[in-house]
């Protein structure tokens, strides 16, 4: 088994505006192993939430290649990725993408339902995870009866309750006041503890960074040492 949850080698990505090819990422390399913590900080455009999505299989990179858990996803087929992603990582988008059909507790329970848990298990589970994100009294509300911190505390709740190796999360403190903020980073350090869960957890937030293991800064294309 290899000793990485999650690897880059030499991961580029460019974008074209109209005649001009931006740079975003410049051949990182990065080396996450099972039950790491780390954050990413930068600059707004950095190129931050581009690395987290190839990270995640989200995106592809022009070249180099994303290793997740020993395995190199461009051998991949995209059903393989599909469900190596489900059973090793759970993500934390930018923006919450729940589906506003569905309450909160609905969109919890559907990792576990694809991952073909019962049905009232999976109740019970995505239950006791939003109690812990503090929304135990707003298990039926639909998203967009749901506040901006409401949403994205449904979105970690989600991302964590498969207990996946390893969770990738874009600022998912963002939109939280500090104290809402401190209970959804000791569950981070909870499930570290508990569950050897790995994490990369993009963030302007200063005192989240630094509750991760180590910190790391984007900088044209590169991730360097703060
Ligand atoms: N699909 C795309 N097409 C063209 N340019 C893109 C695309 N996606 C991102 N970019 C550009 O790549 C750069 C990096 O974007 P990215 O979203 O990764 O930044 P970020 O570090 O996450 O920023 P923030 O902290 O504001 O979230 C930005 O300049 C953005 O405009
Ligand atoms: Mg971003």
């Amino acid at each position: 088994m290899s000793k990485f949850i999650l690897q880059c080698q030499g991961v580029s990505k460019s974008f074209t505006d109209g005649e001009c090819q931006i740079n975003i990422l410049n051949s990182i390399n990065l080396d996450l192993c099972r039950g790491q913590t780390l954050a990413i900080m930068g600059a707004s455009g950095s190129g931050k939430s581009t690395l987290l999505q190839i990270m995640g299989g989200l995106d592809q990179p022009d070249s180099g290649e994303v290793i997740l858990a020993g395995q190199s996803m461009m051998k991949l087929s995209p059903n393989m990725i599909s469900a190596l992603r489900n059973r090793a990582l759970g993500f934390v988008f930018q923006f919450h993408h729940l589906l506003v059909e569905f309450t909160a507790l609905e969109n919890v329970m559907i990792p576990l339902l694809i991952a073909r848990q019962a049905p009232y298990q999976a109740r019970r589970q995505a239950t006791s995870i939003l109690k812990k994100v503090g929304l135990g009294s707003r298990l039926d509300h639909r998203p967009a009866s749901l506040s901006g911190g409401e949403r994205q505390r449904v979105a970690i709740a989600r991302a964590l309750v498969n207990q996946p190796e390893c969770i990738l999360m874009d600022e998912p403190t963002g939109n939280l006041d500090v104290h809402t903020a401190t209970q959804v980073m000791t569950l981070f350090q909870q499930l570290n503890h508990d569950l050897g869960t790995a994490m990369v957890v993009v963030t302007h937030d200063l005192a989240l960074a630094q509750s991760m293991q180590h910190q790391l800064d984007m900088q044209d294309g590169s991730l360097n040492q703060p």
